[in-house]
């Protein structure tokens, strides 16, 4: 009945994981969704924030878990993958992403809370038309640019493409960066996205 809207959203957020996690199969990594957070799917529509584990999360590896009716990838970098995001600034849209598309305490190329570097946090949703990128870390993916490509995201449905933090690329469809979503950490970790970290 009144909540048509959050089943479209749903139908459309599990296709995109669906899609994801294909994606994955064929690089060999897997991207677990992560179901078990708690709020009620009323709550959930709602807006109440969500809680994510990420204490099992292994270099490399993302998950996904949905705040809002909308995908959240939360993705492990390692400290190369990180330094790695200066050698793409000349190729990139927007490095410093100067435009708003993060809460304001985001900063930096790695696009996050200052001394949380390693977590990447991020709207699944491409700025272009909506859909969900793929996670595509595999260094070097001949479809992708081969040698120059560092690990990132595909967007499928138009072809954009985006560096492990989410930073659009030049020459595609999308116009600015993937959105990262208010978050905190309420310790090492649990991360609440919803909820602005504290000045
Ligand atoms: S929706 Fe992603 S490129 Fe068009």
């Amino acid at each position: 009945m009144s909540n048509d809207g959050v089943n479209v959203g749903r139908r459309r957020f599990l296709t995109a994981a669906t899609s994801v996690v294909g994606a994955a199969g064929v690089v060999g990594v897997a991207v677990p969704f992560v179901g078990s957070w708690n709020p009620s799917a009323k709550a959930k529509a709602a807006g109440a924030p969500v809680k994510a584990n990420i204490s099992k999360l292994e270099p490399g590896q993302m998950i996904i878990v949905e705040w809002r009716g909308k995908p959240v990838y939360i993705v492990r970098r390692t400290p190369e993958t990180v330094a790695d995001l200066a050698k793409l600034n000349d190729r990139v849209r927007d490095p410093e992403s100067q435009e708003p598309q993060q809460p304001a305490y985001v900063q930096g190329l790695a696009r996050t809370i200052p001394g949380k570097e390693e977590f990447l946090i991020l709207l699944g949703l491409c700025t272009h038309l909506g859909c969900a990128p793929m996670y595509r870390p595999d260094v070097g993916a001949a479809d992708l640019g081969g040698s120059e490509w560092l690990g990132g995201f595909f967007c499928p449905c138009h072809g954009s493409k985006f560096d492990l933090a989410g930073r659009v690329f030049k020459g595609v469809p999308a116009p600015i960066n993937l959105q990262v979503p208010p978050h905190s950490y309420e310790s090492d970790t649990l991360v609440v996205v919803g909820v602005d970290q504290e000045a």
